[in-house]
């Protein structure tokens, strides 16, 4: 088969957002406990943090975390993760059906964030509590002294303001399995008296409101009309969630997950320019995709303990990650990037061990999922403006989206460094498609790299044991002639290309 596309650096959607290169950490199986955190382990340093997963994360460019969920944030009490930690209770976690030691709390997070070089997303807890618990959160971490809380924080070892600036206003209180779950009108109400007050200790922040937890959910997009409705003159974000798995056999349908995604993104930004026309305001709602990944939701590994049975740190959650998943992460990606213009942030859900790029063993070595290629490649990658890119192929069908076209893609052209980046999937399940890149409006560029990653059986996947088994591969077949770069795709596969 045969594609083409046109690149062109008038092409603008808006610039490179770091923050879309956001992950998450929550107290949820081992994404803490024997994830990032653990006392003892061969490379943990004073703190009790791995280093392997410390440098893994630096390696997989993360730009922001969001923290400490997720819906276990519904019933935290921020306050049981501070003080010294003998004193520290231990509590119930009903969102994961968890026993929550609170031995890495506030500071250990903030401490660990300062380590692997990110920026903290904090969220708060407007599942069991409101706007007093919220102020006191926000005084502890970011007034520098001289109140109840700010010294506190000073006699629990932090001199400084952790000066914490992206807050999440709850998470997905749409959610029925929502510990507290609301209404559009109740949420949306306490979300915008919560912002106000915020905003009255800090008038820095950036506060993201609780958007739907998927389009399906029967409340999507009434949700966002109503909360927004409430919210709009307090808050920055709208928050976008979506997870995508295979259903039954269906390959097709699963590699054509982004066409879903796409119609998602833009229909939320409708309907924040629905309130803003409605509103006669000037402001403009951004979206915050503050979690997104592949997720096998339907199987046994997503189901939480029952009964009496409270475990810290069970395995829960920990999906194996196929070229074919790598493959709609990375088409995941791309659109990310191509509504750059208005998915200012994102956080991939999540980070180490729970639907994660990086594994752990407990006590034993750390490794890099298929998933984790094309995070990393796109976080080193994408840099300057995000170009609009309309990729032409032959479509291939699906059950779900009809007819996908097999190529998508997205660029970024730094014009500073002259570093031109092409971010491409082939979707289709069995066919190689071989694609025209005209660069002409470009002048002169070479080639500096190319990779792909694929694999001839697209549910191949990395182990602890065998952790290289799906990589990008460089490639030394791609050619630029006459202004046109020409790269075959093979069938499942993302690729990357720069120039310079
Ligand atoms: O990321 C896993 C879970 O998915 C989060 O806790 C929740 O917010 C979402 O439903």
């Amino acid at each position: 088969l045969a594609g083409r596309l046109v690149l062109n650096p008038d092409f603008r959607v808006a610039p490179v957002s770091r923050r879309t290169f956001g992950s998450f950490v929550e107290h949820l199986g081992r994404c803490v406990y024997t994830g990032i955190y653990e006392p003892g382990h061969a490379t943990a340093d004073a703190d009790g943090f791995r280093g392997d997963v410390l440098d893994l994360v630096r390696e997989l460019g993360v730009s922001t975390v969001r923290y400490p969920g997720g819906n276990f944030v519904s019933g935290y009490r921020w306050e049981d993760g501070v003080g010294p930690v003998e004193d520290r209770p231990a509590r119930l976690d009903l969102a994961w059906h968890t026993l929550e030691p609170n031995t890495f709390g506030l500071h250990e997070f903030l401490r660990w964030a300062d380590k692997a070089e990110i920026e903290p997303m904090m969220a708060v807890n407007l599942g069991t509590r409101g706007v007093q618990e919220a102020l006191d959160l926000l005084e502890y971490t970011n007034i520098a002294g001289g109140t109840a809380f700010s010294e506190q924080r000073r006699a629990n070892g932090a001199d400084e303001p952790f000066a914490i600036r992206m807050w999440c206003l709850g998470n997905e209180m749409d959610g029925p399995w929502q510990v507290g779950h609301k209404t559009a009108y109740e949420y949306g109400r306490l979300a915008s008296e919560t912002a106000r007050a915020m905003r009255l200790v800090d008038d820095r922040l950036e506060l993201v409101a609780c958007g739907s937890s998927a389009p399906d959910l029967p409340t999507f997009g009434e949700w966002e009309r109503v909360v927004l409705t409430e919210t709009y003159d307090e808050v920055d974000y709208i928050s976008v969630h979506r997870y995508y798995e295979i259903k039954g056999d269906d390959l097709h349908s699963f590699l054509g997950s982004v066409v879903d995604m796409d119609r998602f993104v833009d229909s939320v930004v409708a309907t924040a320019d629905h309130v803003k026309a409605v509103k006669k305001s000037d402001k403009q709602i951004d979206l915050s995709f503050d979690e997104w990944n592949v997720w096998y939701q339907s199987r046994a590994a997503s189901v939480p303990p029952q009964g009496a049975d409270w475990p810290v740190g069970p395995v829960l959650l920990e999906d194996q990650y196929s070229a074919a998943d790598a493959v709609v992460v990375g088409n995941m990606l791309i659109s990310l990037l191509r509504h750059s213009d208005r998915v200012t942030s994102a956080s991939q859900a999540q980070l180490v061990n729970v639907i994660a790029p990086i594994m752990t063993e407990p006590g034993g070595r750390a490794w890099r999922q298929t998933i984790f290629y094309p995070f990393a490649q796109a976080s080193a990658l994408a840099q300057g403006t995000v170009l609009r890119v309309e990729p032409v192929s032959p479509t291939f069908p699906t059950v779900q989206h009809g007819d996908v076209p097999s190529v998508d893609a997205v660029a970024t052209w730094d014009e500073g460094t002259g570093r031109l980046a092409v971010f491409l999937v082939n979707r289709n399940p069995s066919e190689p498609v071989t694609v025209d890149v005209d660069l002409a409006a470009f002048g002169a560029l070479a080639l500096s790299e190319a990779s792909t990653l694929t694999s001839d059986d697209p549910y191949d996947h990395n182990t602890a044991d065998e952790p290289d088994r799906v990589v990008p591969v460089a490639r030394e077949d791609v050619t630029v002639e006459g202004g046109v770069l020409t790269i075959e795709l093979p069938a499942v596969s993302w690729s990357t290309v720069l120039l310079a």
